[in-house]
């Protein structure tokens, strides 16, 4: 069970999301199985008309538009179910970056839920089988892959310079204080140096505005090692997902929260000695997860629960020195220029998982 399942979600990161979006959502599925709700949900189930429609038995009394959000939300508090991450009761109209696709309702001018969920679809579940639009979504096609294109039915992508905090080096070389220099220092600096002078160090500069997108001040860029207080501005789901609300694959984003057990912690921490190829024994992981050694570089949050940042190395290669345990994957230019993770690749998956 547990290999088809890994196997299916390797399928949906591997890039053929249009055609294989029906299965992902399967996935999606089961990832909203496991989480828990303390309320039943009424959709998609026949007694669950009642739920929502004050009961007159078989007919449906109608919901003031008005009134629909505090019905969502009544249960949708993030507790009790899934919250919604897009901001809600913000004024909806064209912008330079807006669009206002025809027929998408807002109440008092204001974006509402029903501005992107299509709230009859699942009212009529025989006509409109859950299969088709789980989450009941406007103009929504099953050949349109989740997350960007639904979000440009509103947002002007071309409108958007994006700020990308990640890019955080300067094209040019750091000025440094010279350090006194034993006789393995470089060469090339004169031994005249006073002390306090500025030279050129052969790393390049940082932009400190970027570093504050996250932090509440500056951080030592030549720390080999976490102190695990990284004076973030916020925790890290509201850090990230104030620019980052969805993710591409939603069961990487059902990770977050799960615990890292202690044999998971085991297979990390030899990943990081060893690297992704071949399969440490079992031998060496039971020997590592008894002396209870855990993972340095791609680090847990309290109670080894998964984080962000667990997978993601959000700094740009070059901020930390190449023997930092804070440079462990980070992000770097690919091909296209364009600044990423390196989780894309399925092998990756082995940093925790056995496979
Ligand atoms: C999650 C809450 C919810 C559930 C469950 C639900 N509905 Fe609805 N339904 C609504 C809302 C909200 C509206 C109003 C939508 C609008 O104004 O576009 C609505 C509208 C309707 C309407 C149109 C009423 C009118 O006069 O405008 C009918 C008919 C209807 N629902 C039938 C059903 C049936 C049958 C079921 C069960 C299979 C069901 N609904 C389940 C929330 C729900
Ligand atoms: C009685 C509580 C309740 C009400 C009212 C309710 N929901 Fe839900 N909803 C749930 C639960 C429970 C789930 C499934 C588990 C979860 O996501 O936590 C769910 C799931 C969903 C999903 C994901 C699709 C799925 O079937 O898993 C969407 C989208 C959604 N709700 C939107 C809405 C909207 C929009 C409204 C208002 C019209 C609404 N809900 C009203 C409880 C409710
Ligand atoms: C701007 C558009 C937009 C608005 C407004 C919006 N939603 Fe959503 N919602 C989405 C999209 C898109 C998805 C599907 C996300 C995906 O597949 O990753 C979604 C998914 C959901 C889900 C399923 C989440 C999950 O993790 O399974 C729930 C529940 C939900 N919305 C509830 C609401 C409620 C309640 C409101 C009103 C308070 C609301 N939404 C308003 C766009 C919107
Ligand atoms: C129905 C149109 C619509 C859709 C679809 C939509 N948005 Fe929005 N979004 C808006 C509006 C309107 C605002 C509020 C803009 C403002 O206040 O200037 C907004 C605000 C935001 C913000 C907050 C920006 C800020 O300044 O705080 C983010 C982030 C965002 N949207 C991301 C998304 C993503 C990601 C998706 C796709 C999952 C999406 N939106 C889908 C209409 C939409
Ligand atoms: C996009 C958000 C983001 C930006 C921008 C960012 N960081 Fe971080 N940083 C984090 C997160 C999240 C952590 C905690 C996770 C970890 O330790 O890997 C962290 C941890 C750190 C730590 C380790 C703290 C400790 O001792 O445990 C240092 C040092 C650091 N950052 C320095 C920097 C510097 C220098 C910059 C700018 C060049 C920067 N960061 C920019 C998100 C960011
Ligand atoms: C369990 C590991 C895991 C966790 C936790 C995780 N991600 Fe990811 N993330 C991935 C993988 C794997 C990919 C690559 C997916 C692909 O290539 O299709 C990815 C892709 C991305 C991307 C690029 C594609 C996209 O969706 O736009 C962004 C941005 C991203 N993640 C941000 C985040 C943020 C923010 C969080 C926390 C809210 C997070 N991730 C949590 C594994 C994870
Ligand atoms: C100020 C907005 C902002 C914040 C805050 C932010 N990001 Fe990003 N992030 C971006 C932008 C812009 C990009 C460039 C890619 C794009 O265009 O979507 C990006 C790219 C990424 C990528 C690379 C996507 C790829 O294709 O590989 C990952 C992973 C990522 N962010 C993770 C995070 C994590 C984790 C955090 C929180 C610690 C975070 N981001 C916080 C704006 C932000
Ligand atoms: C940071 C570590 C980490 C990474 C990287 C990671 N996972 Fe997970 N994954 C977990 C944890 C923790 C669980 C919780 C279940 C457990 O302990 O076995 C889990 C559970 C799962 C499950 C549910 C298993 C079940 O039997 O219920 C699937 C499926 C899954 N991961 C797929 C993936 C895929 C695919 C990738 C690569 C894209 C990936 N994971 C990368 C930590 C990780």
């Amino acid at each position: 069970m547990r290999k088809t399942r890994i196997s299916m979600l390797l399928l949906c990161i591997a890039g053929a999301a249009a055609m294989l979006a029906p299965v992902c959502m399967r996935v999606r599925e089961a990832a909203a199985a496991q989480r828990k709700s303390t309320v039943p949900s009424p959709h998609w189930i026949d007694g669950g008309c009642k739920i929502c429609h004050e009961g007159d038995g078989a007919a449906h009394r109608a919901i003031a538009p008005e009134a629909v959000d505090d019905l969502c939300l009544k249960c949708h508090d993030g507790a009790k179910a899934a919250a919604e991450f897009h901001p809600v009761h913000r004024k909806f109209e064209e912008t330079a970056s807006i669009a206002k696709p025809n027929g998408w309702p807002v109440v008092n001018g204001l974006l509402a839920c029903a501005t992107c969920h299509d709230i009859r679809y699942p009212c009529d579940p025989k006509k409109n089988p859950a299969a088709l639009n789980r989450n009941f979504l406007r103009d929504y096609s099953l050949r349109r892959t989740q997350g960007q294109p639904f979000c440009q039915n509103c947002h002007i992508e071309k409108a958007y310079r994006k700020i990308n905090p990640h890019e955080m080096l300067l094209d040019r070389a750091a000025p440094v204080h010279a350090q006194p220099q034993a006789a393995s220092g470089p060469a090339t600096q004169p031994a005249t140096l006073p002390a306090d002078a500025m030279v050129l160090a052969g790393g390049r500069e940082i932009i400190e505005e970027k570093c504050l997108f996250c932090h509440t001040k500056p951080l030592d860029r030549n720390a080999l090692k976490r102190t695990e207080k990284s004076f973030l501005k916020t925790d890290q789901a509201t850090l990230c997902r104030d620019c980052h609300p969805r993710h591409k694959d939603p069961m990487m984003q059902s990770h977050l929260g799960l615990a890292l057990k202690p044999e998971m912690l085991a297979l990390m921490y030899v990943r990081e000695q060893m690297g992704l190829a071949g399969a440490p024994s079992a031998t060496i992981l039971d020997q590592v997860a008894k002396a209870g050694l855990r993972p340095k570089m791609m680090v847990a949050a309290a109670g080894n629960t998964v984080v962000c940042s667990t997978c993601h190395n959000p700094h740009q290669n070059g901020v930390f020195p190449a023997t930092s345990d804070l440079d462990y994957r980070s992000m770097r230019y690919n091909r296209q220029q364009k600044l990423v993770s390196p989780v894309h690749e399925q092998v990756w998956c082995r940093q925790c998982h056995s496979m």
